[in-house]
């Protein structure tokens, strides 16, 4: 799945900046690198905004073509931070046989949000995921981790109606 650039404002601390020129400091010339501080560097800010790649291509010498073809390609990578309201659909095979590619669909429509974006208030997030194993609940959503089993897509407006 494409994801999406972010339209979130980035709101990076200088603490966190620092804590990132060490972790690619600690990697210095080490093969095979890059997975390692683009992990760690999501762990510092949550997700892997632009302005944070600028400055891993910077100090590592690697191109951004490179790092946002890594970032984008590997689903444990965000381009976008959680909302307040972070949701994530379950695209695993017992879910999506149940039908929860459309209840992504409905809820996307509904935010007007396209999978891997967050509102530009912060307020709702929404992504794909994979199997998060509860397949005994399918289909299933996940919002701020607490799970929504059993969905149809006619539910969708009551689960998010929760949240506004
Ligand atoms: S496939 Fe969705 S929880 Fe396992």
């Amino acid at each position: 799945m494409k994801k999406k650039l972010t339209t979130v404002e980035f709101r990076g601390t200088a603490e966190q900046e620092e804590k990132l020129l060490a972790v690619i400091e600690k990697y210095n010339g080490t093969q095979g690198a890059m997975m390692p501080i683009l992990q760690e560097a999501q762990g510092i800010y949550g997700y892997l905004p632009i302005e944070v790649q600028k400055i891993i291509a910077e100090k590592t010498g690697v191109s951004m073509e490179e790092i946002y073809g890594i970032v984008s390609f590997y689903a444990q990578f965000k381009l976008n931070p959680d909302g307040e309201v972070a949701i994530a659909v379950c695209l695993g095979t017992a879910c999506y046989v149940k039908g929860s590619g459309d209840i992504l669909d409905e809820i996307c429509n509904e935010l007007g949000l396209a999978s891997g974006e967050t509102s530009s208030d912060g307020k709702f997030s929404i992504e794909a995921t994979r199997c998060i194993g509860a397949c005994g609940l399918a289909p299933v959503l996940t919002i701020n981790g607490e799970v929504y089993g059993r969905l149809t897509k006619d539910d969708v407006p009551d689960i998010l109606a929760k949240y506004r």
